[in-house]
């Protein structure tokens, strides 16, 4: 009940509204916000720290280790791998190593024998089956046992004490396994017997029993990258970008969790979890994904590698010099110890392997990539209808718009307030005629009530998660007592699916698409706000086995009545809070309540990177700050850097003041419009990214290393990021900022300053304009950008409108880059409704420059009415005497260009080009 104050009257306590008062009640007022302010923070005696959770507090300070040595003779070698059994004082286990297609290993490590209960895998989270991969020269001796790998890879399993070891091409090790001897399983037992362990049998937090009728069944294992100093990933915690050591602090905790009024810089829980690390150096990238659904927890430290245990099996390492390492020790409550390396070498391989393993974001509908206009809430028909005008009557392009928890019927999900909502289709109509959309909120919790049809048919058929006593587990949320729907079960997600299908969710058509929301699942009266963990799943699963899939269960439904309902004819958009490794394949992720503070909004890039590189691309932040009332710089600047996240979405408290653009001053109004009109220019090339991620699983934001692995500099860069491989941007997430200091990375790369034209060598820093109205931003020379530059109401409006080309010249007069189109909203781009194109710039020779534009696949059959009405060259360093462009044979036609010489531009008006035929335009010096 307290999440429910917390949410609703705290935060009324806090806003109240200026009135006259006297200087007493100012200094009451003062003492009373600094009592508030005070306790704004998270509570953290709600959530478990490592100590409080019984098998962490194990598994990190293991006095005496197991000292796991495989058993020589049972070492088998077969086509993709190996085999063995693990013997120590403590249990025997079975190993296994796999080589999977594309420079993947899976390490697997279960109990030997016959275990007493089966253990979890959460494979849900993979892509399919992984394709194995014939091993090449498989050798074994009495200490170890290894296989190469295609692309060089020599992975050794040494036997006593049990370690893997993986070299590179180069001969050099890069992860070693096992090599601090943590890993640590503990097997099933019969109740009662004595584990000698605290919490073994039954762990107490915050009031709640946990009742382990299994007992313990943690597992843990370490492993450490040689020659690094930087590790990423490991979504969702508000904190740096590279992951800081451990050592002196809490690890890193992967259990998603419903924190209100989340804390920055530690390695608290959040909503979604993705067990996942990189390590990158300038010449190596490598990733460990740990598969596991449990609650996990996760260690890292940073030190120099261990001499003594290395010097035996590499030479260099005999040298003084230290190597640096860093090490990643994964702790899980139950399950699996699942492992998969993820070899590189190098950045887009990584992402190319992990993609492969856990899934891409397929395309998403265009809409979805334009701007977003939520609040908790929208108050009714009129409402909507209100906003839905006030972006035109501002002239501010805007896609989507959100209802929250309060449109239904007393929060019941998939139905409408009957006064207030009481003609949803024709609210959607009045969206749907300039080209918008609704988003509406489905949440897991069910409210218990006997009049509401899925609450009733939900129970009658047994569908709910139960308690450890069998009976229908219930809880508290926002409808009050509420049932939990058991997604594990495939007839539940069957269910789910359904209800959103047209003659279930009455009112709504295809411009509905869909919010799901409090799926950690939160639940306000359990544990740590959430399910407790003896709660039981479909299949005889604890909750504590699968807790971290339970929201990705969820959404995995909720994209299948997407589909459904449509007959796979559009393409669905599904935001979540909660996710887990794979998530992506059916649901973009924002990061969930966060504050109107600078801090937030700077923490904002470091998340999305983190989840960005862990597989999840299409990612934002609550636009303007979710808790808090938000001033006009703050609320400018947050519009800036939405404007240039992959999910952009304003976003409020119940309780904040209304924030629609045209509430604020003009200047702040128009520094918004802005933003948002730039985003909107740039959706040819987001979309195009979209698209390329769809292919390649490269991220849409990337870190500066992933494009510059070799330049150092960057490697805890979080301040700025790079949009694909062109744009590099630098939003602003400080107070009365005029001019800012940023890094260009590379070498010999030249950037151009988007608002100025401005050529930037690199790398280095370079000072620059940072006013309100500014968001710096570059373009990286040898790209090519498509963009759109006229103004329209939404996205779906600017469909036919002209494209206009950024080239960038790179240092040897070469550029290039992409364009994907197509209808923006179905799956006939999967019948060949696409287009896929190619733009180059470069010298043909000291007279001639070229621009080509190439058809890169011709199975896109997409012909759209689309031409090129601008064309703007930037690092132009020689004196264009005319420009012509050809079709085919046809003879060239003289094209009307500006020369502008100080700012080596060539601007290129109405070449006419169409994006769908092969066309060149030859520029003569
Ligand atoms: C919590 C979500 O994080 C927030 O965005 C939403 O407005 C509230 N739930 C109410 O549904």
């Amino acid at each position: 009940m307290s999440y429910i104050l917390n949410h609703g009257d705290r935060w009324k306590a806090r806003i109240g509204e200026k009135k006259k008062v006297s200087m007493r009640a100012v200094i009451s007022l003062f003492i009373l916000l600094l009592a508030i302010n005070l306790c704004i923070a998270v509570d953290r005696s709600k959530f478990k720290t490592c100590e409080q959770a019984a098998f962490c507090k194990r598994h990190r300070i293991q006095e005496k280790t197991a000292d796991y040595s495989v058993d020589p003779t049972s070492v088998k070698a077969n086509e993709t791998g190996l085999q063995a059994t693990l013997t120590s004082e403590v249990n025997n286990l079975k190993v296994e190593l796999v080589l999977l297609k594309d420079n993947v290993v899976r390490i697997l490590l279960d109990e030997a024998g016959t275990p007493l209960r089966p253990r979890f895998q959460p494979l849900i989270a993979l892509n399919g089956t992984p394709v194995h991969e014939h091993v090449i020269a498989a050798e074994a001796n009495p200490e170890s046992a290894s296989f190469v790998t295609p692309t060089g890879f020599k992975i050794i399993m040494n036997f006593k004490p049990f370690r893997i070891d993986v070299f590179n091409s180069k001969k050099e090790l890069v992860i070693s396994v096992n090599s601090k001897n943590l890993l640590k399983f503990e097997h099933f037992r019969e109740k009662g017997a004595d584990a000698g362990e605290d919490g073994f049998w039954e762990e107490n937090f915050g009031g709640h029993r946990d009742s382990k009728p299994f007992g313990s069944s943690s597992v843990g294992l370490d492993v450490s990258f040689i020659g690094f100093k930087f590790l990423y990933g490991l979504p969702e915690h508000a904190d740096t970008f590279a992951l800081k050591s451990t050592t002196n602090s809490e690890p890193y905790r992967l259990y998603n969790l419903d924190v209100f009024e989340y804390e920055l810089n530690n390695g608290m829980s959040l909503y979604g979890a993705v067990p996942y690390v990189i390590a990158n150096n300038p010449t190596q990238t490598v990733g460990a994904f740990w598969l596991n659904a449990a609650e996990t927890w996760v260690d890292i430290a940073s030190s120099t590698a261990d001499k003594g245990v290395l010097a035996s099996i590499v030479d260099k390492f005999k040298a003084s010099k230290d190597v640096p390492q860093m090490d990643a020790h994964f702790i899980s409550e139950s399950g699996l110890a699942e492992l998969y390396l993820i070899l590189g070498p190098k950045p887009y391989d990584i992402f190319r392997q992990y993609a492969s393993l856990t899934g891409v974001y397929p395309l998403p509908p265009l809409f979805s990539v334009a701007y977003h206009q939520c609040r908790w809430n929208y108050n009714d028909e009129d409402d909507v209808a209100m906003v839905n005008a006030g972006f035109d009557q501002h002239d501010i392009p805007m896609d989507a718009l959100w209802l929250d928890i309060e449109h239904t019927d007393g929060k019941k999900y998939f139905t409408w307030d009957p006064v207030k909502f009481a003609n949803p289709q024709k609210m959607i109509d009045g969206l749907s005629s300039k080209g918008r959309k609704l988003i509406t909120i489905s949440d897991p919790h069910i409210k218990k009530d006997d009049n509401y049809p899925v609450y009733k048919e939900a129970k009658d058929q047994g569908y709910y998660v139960k308690n450890v006593e069998g009976n229908d587990f219930e809880g508290h949320c926002w409808p009050g007592a509420s049932l939990y729907l058991d997604y594990m079960n495939p007839e539940v997600r069957n269910y789910w699916a359904s209800r959103y299908h047209f003659d279930k969710y009455i009112g709504t058509d295809k411009n509905l698409h869909v919010w799901n929301d409090m799926n950690e699942p939160s639940v306000f009266s359990g544990p740590e706000v959430t399910m407790n963990k003896d709660a039981r799943h479909f299949g005889d699963w604890e909750h504590r086995d699968i807790h971290n899939i339970y929201g990705f269960l969820q959404t995995i439904s909720t994209h299948k009545g997407l589909i459904e309902r449509a007959d796979k004819k559009v393409r669905p958009f599904i935001l979540t809070r909660s996710f887990f490794a794979g998530s992506q394949r059916v649901a973009a992720v924002w990061t969930g309540d966060n504050t109107a503070d600078w801090d937030h909004l700077r923490i904002s890039i470091p998340m999305m990177l983190s989840l960005s590189v862990a597989g999840i691309p299409h990612v934002g932040a609550d636009v303007g700050g979710f808790f808090k009332n938000v001033d006009e710089q703050l609320l400018v600047r947050w519009y800036q850097m939405g404007a240039f996240s992959p999910f952009f979405r304003a976003h409020a408290h119940i309780d904040c003041k209304r924030r629609e653009p045209w509430l604020f001053s003009d200047p702040a109004m128009n520094a918004i419009r802005n933003a948002i009109r730039t985003r909107y220019s740039f959706l040819p090339y987001w979309y195009t990214l979209f698209y390329e991620h769809s292919k390649t699983g490269l991220p849409i934001i990337r870190p500066l290393w992933s494009e510059f692995p070799e330049d150092e500099q960057c490697y805890d860069e979080e301040r700025e990021f790079l949009i694909g491989n062109g744009l590099l941007v630098r939003p602003i997430a400080e107070p009365d900022v005029t001019q800012v200091s940023l890094y260009l990375p590379g070498r010999r790369q030249v950037w151009y300053e988007w608002n100025n034209d401005k050529t930037r060598p690199s790398p280095g820093a370079v000072y620059v304009d940072a006013t309100l109205e500014t968001i710096p931003i570059f373009q990286r020379g040898g790209t090519i950008i498509p963009t759109r530059q006229r103004p329209r109401r939404s996205s779906a409006l600017m469909k036919n409108d002209p494209l206009t080309l950024y080239v960038a010249a790179d240092t040897k007069d070469f550029a290039n880059g992409t364009i994907y189109l197509d209808d923006g909203e179905t799956y006939d781009y999967e019948n060949g409704q696409y287009l896929y194109w190619g733009f180059t710039y470069k010298k043909e020779s000291d007279f001639v420059y070229t621009i080509t534009s190439k058809n890169l696949d011709p199975k896109g059959e997409f012909d759209p009415d689309v031409y090129i009405e601008k064309i703007v060259v930037r690092g132009v360093r020689y004196y264009p005497r005319n420009v012509h462009l050809y079709y085919d044979d046809y003879n060239p036609e003289g094209l009307e260009f500006e020369h502008i010489r100080d700012k080596h531009l060539i601007v290129i008006r109405k070449p006419g080009a169409y994006v769908s035929r092969e066309w060149r335009i030859d520029i003569h010096t």
